[in-house]
């Protein structure tokens, strides 16, 4: 039995700590920040970054429009403005697609190449990461993907549509800031469908079929602090206390899964985003129950202490997942979360391919429960009606 731990992130947790970010980045004269499209402008937390280098003295360059599900290409040019400005240190404001574009920027400017060398693809990438990264600063404004406490970033291929991850310790943040005043900007769906991905990221953990004393420890204790806060901060944006928490869950889920990768629903949900555009926690979401359903017999007694935080009651095996995944149902319909596929826009659908895709994301072979074409396709096609089984 091997259990390790490796987190090199200064994790703060802060109300208002972006306003007084330099501190925590004492070296920089050259910040280079990625951020998404409008969000951190219109509330004036770029006028407050703004002001803060103007005053020590450091030269800033602010990269907006990250979309959801960024494409190789988008984050290829994003380098070049990062190697036109001459940053010594990346910033990255927003959500995980922020993050992770900001995780890659500051990988290539000292690896080179373009993002999609770093990809594996049957088992083999063209590049490796060899070189440390430049300094890199994650401040969250959801509180889900778990990208700042995480040694991964996403990334998807421009004309094949396939979403994958990278991994290297390098790639951990030197910095993440929980500033629970930037969370509260958030609106309600994005507080919905970046939770469910914490969900699901803590589930994944806790369950992994990799799973350790530590993983274990992070993905437990991520799902109790969103069991108790989840609801707390949809109906309630305001309230800092619970906004904190929940962004602490996320976080500590993501230390789970970077010590042993997401799995099964993850999978799943990639290339639906990828090929669909679906934002990440909503492809996450439209994938767990299943997840949940499929992988009950293997987990122990997981689903019971995990349901239990819910509120809900244990038993058998089934009695267990279906509590687990009544809870989760419960929660999707007060955030009125769509859980059935066909009910989006989608265009034309190819689901042999979406299975072909979820199986060459190599998370799939840390689900608990070995998993094949045939399930996949059983799984998608649950995911498609909204069903768990
Ligand atoms: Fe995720």
């Amino acid at each position: 039995m091997k259990s390790r731990i490796f987190y090199p992130t200064e994790v703060v947790i802060e109300a208002g700590g972006h306003r007084s970010l330099l501190p925590y980045i004492p070296s920089t004269n050259r910040l280079f920040a990625v951020t998404g499209h409008s969000s951190m402008e219109d509330a004036g937390v770029l006028d407050t970054l703004r002001k803060q280098c103007a005053t020590a003295g450091v030269a800033l360059c602010i990269h907006k429009g990250i979309s959801t599900n960024p494409l190789h290409v988008d984050v290829d040019a994003v380098v070049d403005a990062c190697r036109n400005f001459g940053a010594d240190t990346v910033l990255g404001l927003g959500g995980g697609s922020s993050i992770d574009v900001a995780k890659m920027v500051a990988m290539l400017m000292t690896n080179g190449g373009s993002s999609w060398d770093y990809i594996s693809i049957g088992g083999n990438s063209l590049r490796k990461i060899e070189k440390p990264t430049l300094p890199l600063i994650a401040v969250p404004t959801t509180s889900g993907t778990g990208s700042e406490s995480t040694p991964y970033a996403v990334v998807t291929h421009a004309e094949t549509k396939m979403k994958k991850g990278m991994g290297h310790p390098y790639l951990y943040p030197k910095v993440a800031l929980l500033d629970p005043e930037l969370l509260a900007l958030m609106p309600p769906e994005q507080v919905a469908v970046t939770g469910f991905d914490a969900f699901g990221q803590a589930l994944e953990g806790y369950t992994s079929g990799r799973s350790t004393l530590h993983s274990e420890f992070y993905g437990y204790s991520a799902l109790k602090l969103i069991a108790e806060n989840f609801e707390r901060v949809f109906d309630y944006p305001n309230d800092l206390d619970a906004k904190a928490k929940m962004a602490w869950g996320a976080t500590l889920a993501g230390l789970s899964i970077g010590l042993v990768d997401v799995n099964l629903a993850h999978a799943m949900s990639h290339p639906l985003s990828g090929r669909f555009n679906i934002q990440h926690g909503r492809a996450v979401a439209l994938c767990t129950a299943p997840a949940i359903w499929f992988n009950r017999a293997h987990v122990g007694d997981k689903y019971t202490q995990a349901a239990a935080l819910f509120g809900s009651g244990g038993g058998s095996a089934d009695e267990s997942a279906k509590s687990l995944i009544d809870a989760f149902y419960q929660l999707a319909e007060k955030f009125d979360v769509d859980l059935k596929l066909k009910n989006y826009d989608l265009g034309d659908v190819d689901m042999d391919a979406v299975a072909v895709d979820a199986l060459e994301i190599g998370a799939i072979k840390t689900n608990v429960r070995p998993v094949s074409f045939e399930d996949v396709s059983m799984l998608l096609s649950h995911v498609w009606e909204g069903r768990y089984a």
